[in-house]
């Protein structure tokens, strides 16, 4: 057997160990907990919850999903229970569980994400924050943070100094230079990197004549953006010396491998999660028997072999 284990946090003194590289991502599988009754979870590399935030929120108005050719377009806007539900509620869950569970957080603020993770020191069951400065469907913080370097540079800080947990950014790819804006978070001290969220965009109802989602613009995932998603990876894993987490369109193994390949350290499923609930395990199982045999020893051994 193939020792997929993968260290995401090298740097950071606690580090963040996962058994193997796959990883669910924020807002595709709830708290966890939810899948949990379909799904064997503990097998997972990790756990994504949903963004949390400092108070509760509604998100966006209805219409929030629009199926695509390829892909969901999706508003929800960071609809959330608010970080101290999360403590109460959710952690104490956690805490029982063997896989390690991330919790991704959100604000409007530097100082409102440095609440947010502050109010998670020390809380049994929470192994890591997911900082979301990617968030297309919201008016004021999220994406804002990932589309300028000082302001990525700023949040990344801020947290980083709220916490001791290890800390990963989660990128937009909604900018010209994604590697600006990797230097800068991760000169900031992250000590991963998420790639990427979703991809801004619209739907129109042609009999309707008017927007398909409430909130006008939302933002594309599965399919239609793993070649986005790569590309991403590609350039930042030759740029930033910290590991990266590839998203972006992959449902099954060989879309991880190749996200690995591309020189991602782990990856994270998302909308394959909606329509199959069993996705991420697939893509583990996947990974398993397409590595076995291959006279490879461990992860590493095929990490950004792609990279030329
Ligand atoms: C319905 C839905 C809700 C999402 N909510 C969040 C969220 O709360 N926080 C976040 O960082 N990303 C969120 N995302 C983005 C995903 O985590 C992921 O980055 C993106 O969908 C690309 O991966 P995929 O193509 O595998 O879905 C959401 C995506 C979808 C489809």
């Amino acid at each position: 057997m193939v020792d997929l284990s993968v260290q995401l946090a090298p740097s950071h003194p606690d580090g963040l160990l996962l058994t193997n590289p796959v990883m669910s991502a924020a807002g595709t599988f709830g708290y966890g907990i939810e899948y949990s009754q379909v799904v064997d979870i503990q097998r997972l590399g990790a756990i994504v919850c949903k963004s949390t935030t400092l108070e509760a929120r509604q998100g966006n108005p209805q219409p929030r999903l629009v199926e695509t050719a390829c892909g969901l377009l999706n508003s929800v806007g960071l609809q959330n229970i608010g970080v101290e539900a999360v403590v109460k509620d959710k952690a104490p869950v956690w805490a029982g569980w063997k896989v390690p569970v991330v919790v991704s957080i959100a604000g409007e603020t530097s100082d409102e994400y440095a609440r947010v993770a502050g109010r998670l020191e020390g809380v049994a069951g929470v192994s890591g924050v997911e900082v979301n400065i990617s968030c297309p469907n919201v008016t004021s913080g999220g994406m804002e943070f990932g589309t300028d370097p000082k302001a990525a540079e700023k949040v990344t800080a801020a947290v980083k100094a709220a916490s001791s947990l290890p800390v990963i950014v989660k990128l937009s790819p909604n900018v010209t230079d994604i590697v600006e804006i990797a230097l800068a978070v991760a000169q900031a001290g992250a000590d991963a990197i998420t790639l990427i969220n979703t991809v801004r965009g619209m739907a129109i109802d042609a009999g309707g004549g008017g927007p398909s989602l409430g909130n006008v613009v939302g933002g594309l995932s599965g399919p239609a953006i793993k070649p986005i998603a790569l590309y991403m990876v590609y350039r930042v894993a030759g740029a930033v010396h910290v590991p990266i987490i590839g998203c972006g369109g992959i449902g099954c193994a060989d879309d991880a491998l190749e996200f690995i390949m591309a020189g991602a350290s782990a990856v994270q499923v998302g909308t394959a999660n909606l329509t199959h609930p069993q996705a991420a395990l697939d893509v583990l199982d996947g990974i398993e028997q397409l590595t076995t045999g291959k006279g490879i020893r461990g992860l590493k051994d095929i990490t950004g072999m792609a990279r030329v």
